[in-house]
């Protein structure tokens, strides 16, 4: 993740304009890719039909996820998204084509990467039986897209938040340099990084890039004095109880010093859940917050990221919760060194 991060950064430059959600994109992607696949994205070929097939995908998804909630609401017919139309399709497959063609040269080779391909090719069922080509092509893909555009939105959010708010920025850049003297850092700087921590379950908190999800009662529920009937959808929103003043005084104020064990351990359960919860819980979460956490760190210490126009910073709560058009940056190369 760090050396990925380092790598990104050789290339930014004191006073130039970025838009800081395309780079976060592109820096998670190489980040799941070598976790998943074990293959670098920097330099390769298939890097930029990846980085086109995802976004389409994405893209179309959302679009039409937003047209069936819309037609939900006005109470029109609902028109699901089917993988069998136009972008999306043309989409699926060259995803597919691409990840097929990783399995097989995988399998003919039979070396162990030492990443998720690897275990999961390892894998047996109880009556010793591998995975087949289809299960292996959606447990990656689902990783693949799950894993790494909800941590891109996590740390565009983060540097917008740090960008509005100098006295966190400052006590942030503090801690880094104080625990890192101008080294990158490694996993074991985790524990000394408290702050860096708990700015992370803030934004988490303001900006969960999961921003909505939805249940199904297996039987009919009786919430209060409504009646919610079996298989009813019942959007739960992490945006909305994040927001609640019953349970986070002064609800809308960026306050990542709230985070200290005793706050966290007086919450109500789902008071906070960026992650989901439940069997369905976000098996990434552990991952996303160590990723989080080591970028910030290594971005904090070298620069300081202007947001110039934050008046035009809106959340798009799209399939993720990202800022709409992006986030335009402006880079300031720190000169203060350990
Ligand atoms: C800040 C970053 C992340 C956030 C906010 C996030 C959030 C979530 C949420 C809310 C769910 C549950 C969805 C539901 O219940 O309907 C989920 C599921 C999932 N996440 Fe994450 N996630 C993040 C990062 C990651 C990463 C890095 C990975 C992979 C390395 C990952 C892999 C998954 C997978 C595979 C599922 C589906 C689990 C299942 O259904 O059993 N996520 N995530």
């Amino acid at each position: 993740m760090v050396r990925f991060a380092d790598r990104q950064l050789q290339g930014w430059q004191d006073e130039q304009d970025l838009n800081l959600s395309e780079a976060m994109m592109h820096l998670t992607m190489e980040i799941i890719t070598q976790t998943v696949f074990d293959v670098d994205l920097h330099g390769d070929p298939r890097a930029q039909h990846v980085s086109r097939a995802v976004n389409t995908l994405l893209d179309e998804y959302a679009h039409q996820m937003t047209s069936a909630v819309r037609a939900l609401m006005e109470r029109l017919p609902v028109h699901l998204p089917v993988p069998g139309e136009g972008r999306l399709r043309k989409a699926v497959q060259e995803l597919d084509t691409l990840i097929l063609a990783l399995v097989a040269e995988r399998r003919a080779e039979g070396r162990d990467h030492g990443d998720l391909l690897s275990m999961f090719l390892d894998a047996r069922d109880e009556d010793r039986s591998g995975m087949t080509d289809a299960q292996l092509r959606d447990e990656l893909v689902t990783l693949f897209l799950a894993g790494h555009e909800t941590t891109a939105n996590a740390l565009t959010w983060s540097f917008f938040l740090l960008s509005q708010h100098s006295e966190v920025e400052a006590k942030l850049h503090a801690e880094v340099l104080d625990v890192l003297g101008g080294r990158l850092p490694t996993v074991q700087d985790l524990p000394h990084l408290t702050y860096t921590g708990q700015i992370v379950k803030e934004v988490l908190r303001l900006y969960p890039p999961v921003w909505w999800l939805s249940r199904e009662p297996q039987a009919d529920w009786h919430c209060d004095d409504v009646l919610v009937p079996a298989g009813a959808e019942v959007g739960i929103s992490p945006w909305v109880m994040h927001r609640d003043a019953g349970f986070y005084p002064e609800p809308l104020a960026f306050q990542p010093e709230r985070w200290t064990p005793e706050f966290e351990a007086g919450l109500p359960r789902y008071a906070y859940f960026p992650f989901g919860g439940g069997p369905r819980l976000c098996i990434g979460n552990n991952f996303a917050l160590l990723e989080a956490a080591l970028v910030m760190a290594t971005i904090a210490q070298r620069f300081h990221v202007e947001v110039p126009e934050p008046h035009r910073v809106t959340p798009d709560p799209s399939l993720t919760l990202r800022p709409k058009g992006g986030l335009r940056v402006r880079l300031h190369e720190r000169k203060e060194k350990a």
